[in-house]
């Protein structure tokens, strides 16, 4: 694993200078205290390389060694080339397969199952996801409903085939886009098509109707943990540790309750860096593993929700 986050800080206390805010009401409403922004025209592919470069030293491996690259974004560096092919060429891969995949906050467990299939499969051994977002970018500076939630940050993971013990158990993915306009991000795109218009128009910055969203996230989340652990043959006892996506303690404290598992088990960092969209779960993986807090044997549930809406998690045997 690798990660890189932009050394500089926003604080809720950074924010009362920009919004009609408090410091007393983000940390209440959202466990927030502060997060990373990256500097102004650093791009998503120029953030996720030192993280991806990381994850395959880590893993022993040669850049050339990658079969596959998969890059979990929703804050592409251009419409194309992707944001993965600028990685392959960053990290000087040989000319292995290579695409961007969003699925917004969800990112990351929809390429930790895309990354799985294609090992199961035999099409590759070493997969390299990089989850990179600068939600900085897309957010409106002046929309205090949203711009006290979110940071940037990347991480990266180098999936390989083995025989060994542990690994991937199993996956499982949802989406339903009949709720699409609780969380949008129009950019310049085929339903924006020029930017001046676009801004003029809304839709440019991301959208959010949080109330809804945190209702829906908490009811998939906890569905889709249980589907996945039963499905598997387990329960929530069985579990040493859950890596929920990053996006608000309170969604976190609500789908632990409704699993029955501890909060010693809930695995938390947002206070440091907010919600940090498909980068938050690697993020906080590589910490709970630098950390000691999750270790070889363990069984460990990622659990994510984002835009579209989609939603899905993840079993690993560390
Ligand atoms: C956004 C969120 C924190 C708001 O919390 P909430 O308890 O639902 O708060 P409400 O939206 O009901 O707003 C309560 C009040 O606080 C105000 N408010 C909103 N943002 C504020 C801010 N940053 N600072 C101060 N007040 C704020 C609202 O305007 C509202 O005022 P009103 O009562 O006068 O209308 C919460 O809904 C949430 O986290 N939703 C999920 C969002 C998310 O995680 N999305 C990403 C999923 S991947």
């Amino acid at each position: 694993m690798g990660v890189n986050i932009p050394s500089r800080i926003l604080t809720n206390a950074d924010l009362e200078k920009m919004v009609e805010t408090s410091d007393e009401w983000i940390t209440t409403r959202t466990g927030i205290r502060e997060r990373r922004i990256a500097d102004y025209g650093l791009s998503a592919s120029q953030l996720g390389i030192p993280a991806a470069m990381e994850a395959v030293e880590q893993a022993g491996l040669n850049p050339a060694d990658v079969d596959l690259i998969v890059c979990a974004t929703s804050t592409p560096e251009k419409m194309f080339p992707s944001t993965s092919c600028l990685i392959q060429k960053g990290i000087g891969a040989g000319e292995c397969g290579s695409f961007d995949l969003l699925a917004a906050c969800s990112g990351f467990i929809y390429a930790t199952m895309v990354a799985d299939q294609f090992i199961r499969a035999g099409s590759a051994h070493n997969v390299l996801v990089v989850a990179s977002e600068i939600y900085s970018q897309i957010i409106n500076w002046k929309d205090r409903d949203t711009c006290v939630l979110f940071g940037d940050g990347a991480a990266a993971v180098v999936y390989s085939s083995s025989s060994g013990p542990g690994g991937i158990v199993d996956s499982r993915l949802h989406s339903d886009g009949s709720f699409a306009e609780f969380l949008t991000a129009g950019g310049v795109s085929s339903r924006n098509p020029e930017s001046a218009g676009a801004l003029g128009n809304g839709g440019y910055f991301l959208e959010m109707k949080g109330n809804q969203t945190f209702k829906v996230a908490v009811k998939k989340m906890t569905e889709v943990s249980m589907e996945l652990l039963e499905g598997n043959g387990y329960g929530p006892d069985d579990l040493d540790m859950v890596i929920p996506h990053q996006a608000n303690i309170r969604i976190i404290n609500a789908v632990g309750k409704n699993l029955g598992i501890g909060e010693e088990k809930m695995f938390v960092n947002l206070d440091k860096y907010g919600n940090t969209s498909a980068a938050s779960i690697p993020i906080a993986m590589y910490e709970a593993a630098r950390d000691g807090r999750i270790k070889p044997g363990d069984l460990v549930l990622m659990v994510a929700f984002g835009g579209g809406l989609t939603w899905g998690a993840t079993l690993i045997r560390w």
